[in-house]
């Protein structure tokens, strides 16, 4: 398998000046999956302008040309996705290897499950330890026949699907990818599937499946798609990553001096709970030039820093739209004068790595005084974060990339180990870091 022949690297990193310039983030990485997603679905040939090339949305490639759609690359680096149409997909030759990817998986197994064919999904070690059965219920429900490792709980998981029949289902997890493997198994079923979801969670599914032409309305928490609709290509461009934006946004906050212009950010109001909670925090983050982008709002974020940041606390409603940025805003909360509390954060035990505990660990390590809680933590600040020569990314992209911030504004030197785990979602963190000091 992958994890055992990767190669694991480790970063030393010591206080940086300012972060001064400006720079752009990565594609982002949902609204790539999403792209390669619904361009390989529809019938005919989409251009994908600035897609995320790093592990995650690669095993979605692989996956999909394995399915006989033909993506390739142009000159310029966009994707050119031909799609044979959703209900010409081809069986597998082989097992699809999702890598580290949860998005891969679960959206998948929405498509396959409207496939009659059969198929089998497998991923790393991180992924075969993350739960399936929030998806593969409700695709029982319409009638796909799936089965999976532990009582239909881990991968591997095979799927023999088609002939599904539309559900009305009330989510028990907020969960973008849920919500969305639910809506692409709606579009094989037979009548209109409804889905609600208990908080509201990244929306890219329901806009950019309408640039395709799918049925789909939204209504708040609720969600209809209508079957048997065939999708149009779309040629569209994918704006930057808040999400990777955000490692660079608390840098810029927490270095002194800092003074960082981070250009063509997606600003979807579904992603920017970290942008809304770092002001509240007293932030200097302004937003400029907002446009729309291929029906996405995007801007740019000037972002200073900040000498004095003040407590938060957050609660089950707040997180979704700052899910992934859980890392980083501890790194934050250790520098905010008072108490933070992050609670109803369950979720966050079952990503990449158990992020609550992995930061706890490592953020401990740095001198931070952090509770952990089932579902979330408390941290007192504000400390002076010490380097630590032993800290850990346990494999998880978001924890290397928040710890080596942490780093950068330490006294005293730190070691990162599992750094390679950053080509996940940002293959160029470490040089994008690197030009930016000062
Ligand atoms: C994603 C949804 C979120 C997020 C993940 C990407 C997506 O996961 O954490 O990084 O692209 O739909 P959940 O839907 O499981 O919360």
């Amino acid at each position: 398998m992958r994890e055992t022949t990767q190669k694991i690297n480790s970063v030393t990193l010591k206080k940086h000046r300012a972060l001064r310039g400006e720079m752009t983030p990565p594609p982002d990485k949902s609204i790539s999956h999403r792209a390669v997603f619904f361009s390989s679905l529809a019938y005919g040939k989409s251009m994908v302008s600035n897609v995320l090339r790093a592990g995650d949305t690669n095993s979605t490639i692989n996956a999909f040309r394995m399915l006989g759609v033909e993506i390739e690359e142009m000159p310029d680096g966009s994707l050119s996705i031909d799609g044979p149409g959703f209900m010409q997909l081809r069986e597998p030759p082989d097992v699809i290897d999702c890598g580290n990817s949860g998005t891969t998986t679960r959206l998948l197994a929405g498509v396959l499950s409207g496939c009659r064919f059969f198929s089998v999904l497998t991923g790393d070690q991180s992924l075969r330890g993350r739960p399936m059965g929030r998806v593969i219920r409700p695709l029982h429900e319409m009638g796909a026949m799936i089965a999976a490792r532990d009582i239909n709980r881990y991968l591997p998981m095979s799927i023999t699907g088609g002939g599904l029949k539309a559900i009305t289902y009330k989510m028990p997890v907020a969960s973008a990818q849920v919500k969305s493997a639910i809506v692409l198994a709606g579009l094989f079923a037979d009548g209109e599937t409804v889905i609600e979801e208990p908080v509201k969670s990244r929306d890219h599914t329901e806009t950019m499946l309408k640039a395709y032409g799918a049925d789909v309305c939204v209504d708040d928490l609720k969600i209809t798609v209508k079957g048997g609709v065939e999708l149009s290509p779309c040629d569209m461009t994918v704006p930057g990553d808040i999400s990777s934006a955000a490692f660079f946004i608390a840098g810029a906050l927490m270095v002194e001096g800092s003074e960082l212009l981070i250009k063509d950010v997606g600003l979807n109001p579904t992603r920017t709970g970290f942008i809304d909670v770092i002001r509240k925090m007293g932030a200097d983050v302004q937003v400029l030039d907002g446009r729309e982008l291929s029906g996405e709002p995007v801007g740019s974020l000037l972002c200073k820093y900040t000498d004095k940041l003040s407590p938060i606390t957050l609660s089950k409603e707040d997180i979704p739209s700052l899910i992934d940025e859980f890392p980083i805003l501890c790194v934050l909360a250790a520098r905010a004068g008072g108490v933070t509390q992050i609670r109803g954060a369950s979720e966050l035990r079952v990503k990449e790595s158990d992020r609550i505990s992995a930061m706890a660990t490592e953020l401990g390590k740095m001198g931070v005084k952090i509770k952990e809680y089932d579902d979330g933590v408390a941290i007192e600040g504000p400390v002076e974060l010490r380097g630590s020569n032993n800290l850990q990314s346990y494999g998880d992209h978001r924890i290397a990339m928040a710890l080596s911030i942490a780093a950068i504004s330490a006294e005293g030197e730190s070691v990162i180990n599992g750094t390679e785990a950053v080509g996940i979602s940002y293959p160029d963190f470490y040089d994008t870091l690197k030009g930016l000091t000062h």
